[in-house]
């Protein structure tokens, strides 16, 4: 099928290639040359596993193209809408401009039957309203169909959540819609995908509430945390025994640092500010709290940071090992490594921040800090270490031989997976969250 992509950012981007791999002529369109320029070249403007490479072959191949011209989107049967909806700058709402910017674009050219796909992650009755604004603006009318299908693939899996997701939603209005869909993705239903088919308002609804339920399960151990943390118990042990039980499930268990990113911290926010506006604001009342326990986490690092370093961060030296949101991302949107890092340094540290990918995006939006070219750079001389995103390498440092280039054995395990046995042992006094 021939296929456009509107927005070549990290979902526009995985999204093209995924088609191209499932078989699809692929055009993907976005407003900003300097990316298009990038992703012709058969390289991503971020880093993602696997990424480039399917680039460069789909590239190559021709399967899949760039463009900043919308008009060049116009012969497509099906149009995907994969542009961002960050948070507002005035209040907790999704700003909607970049989706109402695309659909605005793109509706002039639509002048034969096709389907506008909505992937991006919208308050619930977004795509009602956009459904009627292309009936009125296309020049095919009603014949260019709205559907919704939500995305939800994880940064650092993108490539094989795409290509295999758990479950696939069509949020349709008629059985055309479904069957166009279907035609799409018929090699992952082929494979067994579940495919659920529902209306445009629940098919929002699921994905916004999939990621609610996440977030409130990463503060929900958190908050266990905290218990464990004036209690002397162990949160990993808790979140192990627990997580035994398949009604409940290990995943998203992790207690620490908390949730980041450019999509938990502002999809509970919106859901939140939809919810209010719908009038039933008091539904997700709980989600307000689900955000303070995950801010609350950064303050505790600080605040043991402070306490490792004798009472007075003034002066002292913290290395902070990560700075992207997680592991396998260089994407620093919302990053709980970096909150902690700019805290510290305003609390009068010289801070100086080690991450494997994402130290150029760190450097753009905290420029201030120091970054070093290595873990054992960052470390040299500090007082304090701080690790706080878990990145593989991370877990393999020989705490030994970190010991020789530090000032003081203090080490905070903002993620609770590095060996505190073997830490111990090398001498570092070593504080983790809501373990003893
Ligand atoms: C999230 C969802 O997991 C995807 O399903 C969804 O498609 C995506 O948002 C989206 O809306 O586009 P992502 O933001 O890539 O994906 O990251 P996650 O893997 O969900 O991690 C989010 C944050 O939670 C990270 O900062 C991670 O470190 C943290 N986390 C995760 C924990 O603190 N504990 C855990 O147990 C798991």
């Amino acid at each position: 099928m021939r296929v456009s992509v509107i927005g070549t950012g990290y979902l526009g981007a995985v999204h093209a290639v995924g088609m191209a791999e499932l078989g699809h002529s692929v055009i993907g369109i976005d407003v900003d040359p300097t990316k298009v320029d990038t992703l012709a070249t058969g390289r991503a403007p971020f880093f993602e596993p696997d990424l480039d490479d399917l680039l460069a072959k789909h590239g190559e191949s021709g399967a899949v193209r760039f463009s900043d011209a919308f008009g060049d989107a116009a012969g497509a049967d099906v149009h995907f809408l994969c542009v961002g909806t960050p948070q507002r700058r005035d209040g907790l709402a999704a700003d909607l401009s970049y989706v109402d910017a695309a659909v605005d674009a793109l509706a002039p050219h639509l002048d034969r039957p096709c389907l506008v796909v909505g992937k991006s992650t919208v308050p619930v009755g977004t795509a009602r309203r956009l459904a009627a604004q292309l009936a009125r603006t296309a020049p095919a009318g009603t014949a260019a169909e709205l559907a919704w299908n939500p995305e939800f693939l994880r940064e650092g899996h993108a490539i094989a959540d795409t290509l295999t997701p758990d479950r696939l939603v069509f949020g349709v209005d008629s059985d055309h819609a479904e069957s166009v869909l279907r035609e799409v993705y018929a090699s992952a239903l082929d494979g067994g995908t579940p495919l659920v088919v529902t209306d445009l308002p629940t098919a929002e609804l699921v994905k916004v509430s999939a990621n609610a339920f996440l977030a409130t399960k990463i503060s929900f151990i958190n908050a266990i945390a905290e218990i464990c943390e004036t209690t002397g118990a162990d949160v990993v042990k808790v979140a192990d025994a627990i997580g035994h039980d398949p009604r409940i499930g290990r995943s998203f268990l992790d207690a620490g640092l908390g949730f980041g990113g450019g999509c938990l911290p502002k999809d509970i926010r919106a859901f939140i500010a939809r919810a209010g506006e719908i009038g039933a604001g008091q539904s997700l009342l709980f989600l307000h709290e689900v955000d303070a326990i995950n801010l609350r986490r950064r303050e505790r690092v600080a605040e043991i940071a402070a306490e490792l370093a004798g009472g007075t961060l003034i002066g002292r030296k913290v290395a902070v090992l990560g700075a992207a949101f997680k592991p396998h991302s260089d994407d620093v949107r919302d990053s709980p490594a970096l909150n902690v890092a700019g805290r510290l340094q305003l609390q009068g540290a010289h801070v100086a921040v080690y991450d494997p990918r994402a130290t150029d995006n760190a450097r753009r939006i905290f420029p201030t800090l120091e970054y070093a070219p290595s873990a054992y750079e960052a470390c040299r001389g500090a007082h304090v270490v701080l690790h706080l995103t878990e990145w593989p390498e991370f877990g393999e440092i020989d705490p030994s031989e970190l010991a020789t280039v530090v000032d003081q054995r203090n080490v905070v395990d903002g993620r609770n997976c590095l060996d505190a046995d073997a830490w111990r042992a090398a001498g570092w006094t070593y504080r983790s969250l809501g373990r003893p």
